[in-house]
């Protein structure tokens, strides 16, 4: 994949995974602009990797699009944005909702997304297309126990994808969803020890950003992505859905431009 003159955006990009993506943009000649609300280490990755650091609280809609417009007066356009800031819940499914812990959930990895979405399209209008990713989740696909927030949120992001696609697609953009299974990165340090006793083999940051560089190569949109351990990455095939039927067992007609996809004739 040769991004060389392309300009790319990573939030969440001073750690794990979305360090691991700047060093891969970077690796294929992106220019790579490191969006974190760590500005030490988002510097320092955008300092390895020639690129340009932002401090970015992705929960913040007008931020997000502050830092789009220094991206494109700076360079000129936007052709990639991975949008993967994300955390996991802070308390327990069985213990009273924390209202704060809950709305900083959403607003990280849900408006995370949404925000970033409404930021960089435009620009990439203008640039006449790009690929927007997000970061969901392998709980985007499959439920996680223990932590519904989190599953809500990654479900959440699957679905704006998947239902996005073809209305971005005739802009000629793409966007699709990232689902990686545990990778070694910070936000599993504190139940690291688990998977080693266990002996469940995580993946490492390289390969959700080389599962990124896949995704974007093979051109699709409107895909969920998983990635997993010990075989290749891929898009989730979804099994459809019945659709709707009339009394007498004949297939309902929908009505032009409402029709889910996926829906089993
Ligand atoms: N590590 C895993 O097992 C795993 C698995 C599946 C999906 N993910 C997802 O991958 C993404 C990256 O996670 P990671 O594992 O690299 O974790 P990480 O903790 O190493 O990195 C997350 C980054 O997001 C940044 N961030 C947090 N809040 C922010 C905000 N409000 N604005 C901007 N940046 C913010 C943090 O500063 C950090 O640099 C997340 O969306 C996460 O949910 C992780």
């Amino acid at each position: 994949m040769d991004l060389r003159g392309k300009v790319a955006l990573v939030t969440g990009g001073a750690s794990g995974i979305g360090a691991a993506a700047c060093r891969r943009l970077a690796s294929h000649g992106a220019v790579v602009s490191v969006a974190d609300v760590d500005e030490e280490r988002g510097r320092s990755v955008a300092d390895a990797v020639g690129g340009r650091f932002h401090r970015l609280d992705v929960t913040d809609l007008a931020a997000n699009h502050a830092v789009v417009a220094a991206i494109e007066e700076q360079f000129g356009r936007l052709d990639i944005a991975f949008l993967n800031a994300g955390i996991v819940a802070s308390g327990r499914d069985d213990e009273p909702l924390d209202e704060a812990a809950y709305r900083r959930i959403l607003g990280i990895n849900l408006d995370g997304v949404v925000f970033g979405v409404d930021a960089v399209v435009p620009a990439m209008t203008r640039n006449g297309g790009g690929h927007v990713v997000g970061t969901a989740s392998l709980a985007g696909l499959v439920p996680m126990p223990g932590d519904a927030l989190y599953t809500l949120t990654k479900t959440a992001v699957v679905g704006y994808v998947r239902a996005l696609a073809p209305t971005l697609a005739a802009r000629g953009i793409s966007i699709n969803a990232l689902c990686p299974g545990f990778a070694d990165t910070p936000m599993i340090t504190p139940m690291r020890g688990q998977f080693d006793a266990a002996g469940f083999p995580v993946l490492t940051a390289e390969q959700v950003a080389e599962a990124l560089a896949q995704c974007l190569a093979a051109g699709g949109t409107g895909e969920a992505w998983f990635v997993q351990p010990g075989m290749p990455a891929a898009p989730y095939r979804f099994p459809n859905v019945p659709a709707a039927r009339n009394a007498d067992g004949s297939h309902a007609a929908v009505p032009a431009g409402l029709d889910p996809h996926g829906a089993r004739r």
